[in-house]
């Protein structure tokens, strides 16, 4: 058993030196680990006897979970602060998270200021938009889970911008996913980013609702797709693919969806993207309304719309795409710790690297542990929402 592959808090020692309050996490047996059923803080002497009666002569002692009274562990504040503290310098994923985190920010203030000029009237560029797409297809490419870490990381009072950026971002990873032309994919980015741009002229009283809108309310929300309509025209050089997932990201095939109604084949596969991205992230995002779903609960929502709503092919392609537990997303393992879906490449999707930061059962944060679940016994035994756990995973992103 090795479930803290990278983690240097658990020790090998001799039976002879165990002392009450150390974490027992496994026996040594021909010099690999045996996980133990029962793993816990040795709770007296007797237990310590018991374990060489059994002829146990060395164990491994988890030194982060023993307590302070077994001597093993430096006093240190038990704090539910951030743990990254004096983190040592960047490794290669934190450059590129880094480097995510400065694409994400770049595209808030765009959108942010693309928001306020449209809603005094200037007209929108579209070049700055193609920047930001190229960016982003540039390090899905390079290395979709740093991108895919930082994105999953919201705010609750950014939701309009961080779903505009969240939504391109999809619909890059799912058109790679396809084998979709980059050049395709791009304009289906630029789309993306674009989307819910009718919404300016939205009453704000509406827009940020901290409750679900009364029916009322709903029609005036849906006109943000007519209003789109004339923001579109007005932009030089958007292309029709953009335009698309723009204005038809609330059309369903049935034809019951607006603002045209359109049916069936008049809406293309883009659209039809547009329309899966753009419920899965309104899903999984925290509103102050609403919890955030987990991805396998918005998975399902998604599979009961189709096939009148949604394209049954795209949304199945779709769930494989993004994968049952997406990197970023929190999962609870079947010791009770909880991590952030580190790595995925190369993976069975149910193996990923969980970066483990909290324990359900000690309710405290844990030294921070990449736990390798192709190596390890362990396993995912659910996914987490967000705002379902009672601490902040923010600091471990
Ligand atoms: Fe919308």
């Amino acid at each position: 058993m090795s479930d803290s592959t990278e983690s240097a808090n658990v020790i090998k020692i001799p039976v002879s030196k165990l002392s009450v309050g150390m974490f027992v996490t496994a026996f040594d047996q021909n010099n690999s680990q045996m996980a133990i059923s029962n793993a816990g803080q040795i709770k007296n002497r007797q237990a310590i006897t018991t374990l060489v009666k059994n002829g146990i002569k060395t164990v491994w002692v988890d030194v982060e979970r023993s307590s302070e009274a077994s001597g093993l562990k430096k006093k240190e504040p038990r704090t539910t602060s951030n743990p990254l503290r004096g983190k040592p310098a960047l490794n290669p994923r934190d450059i590129k998270q880094k480097h995510a985190k400065k694409i994400l920010a770049e595209a808030k203030c765009l959108i942010q200021k693309v928001m306020s000029e449209t809603f005094e009237g200037k007209a929108i560029e579209v070049e700055p938009f193609a920047e930001i797409a190229d960016k982003m297809i540039e390090s899905v490419v390079g290395d979709a889970d740093a991108f895919k870490c930082i994105s999953a990381l919201r705010t609750k009072d950014a939701y309009l911008l961080e779903h505009s950026i969240n939504v391109a971002f999809l619909l890059v990873t799912f058109g790679r996913h396809l084998n979709i032309d980059n050049a395709l994919v791009k304009q289906m980015a630029i789309g993306g980013i674009l989307h819910d741009i009718g919404k300016v002229n939205v009453d704000t009283t509406i827009l940020q609702k901290p409750a679900k809108l009364t029916p009322e309310e709903f029609e005036k929300m849906k006109l943000h797709q007519v209003y789109a309509i004339d923001i579109m025209k007005d932009i030089e050089g958007l292309s029709q693919t953009s335009i698309d997932v723009c204005l038809m990201h609330h059309e369903k095939l049935d034809g019951t969806g607006y603002p045209k109604g359109l049916i069936d084949e008049q809406i293309p596969q883009h659209g039809r993207m547009g329309c899966i991205v753009d419920i899965y992230d309104a899903l999984t995002a925290t509103r102050c309304y609403k919890e955030a779903m987990s991805p396998a609960a918005a998975f399902k929502v998604l599979i009961s719309l189709t096939p009148h709503h949604l394209d049954q092919k795209l949304v199945y392609e779709f769930i494989r795409c993004v994968g049952i537990y997406p990197v970023g997303s929190l999962v609870q393992l079947s010791d009770d710790r909880v991590g952030i879906v580190w790595d995925s490449k190369g993976r069975n999707p149910l193996n990923p690297i969980v970066k483990c930061f909290y324990s359900l059962k000690h309710k405290r944060y844990t030294k921070v542990a990449f736990v390798d679940l192709k190596k390890s016994e362990l396993n995912i035994e659910r996914g987490v929402s967000p705002s379902s756990l009672e601490a902040d995973p923010s600091p471990f992103y």
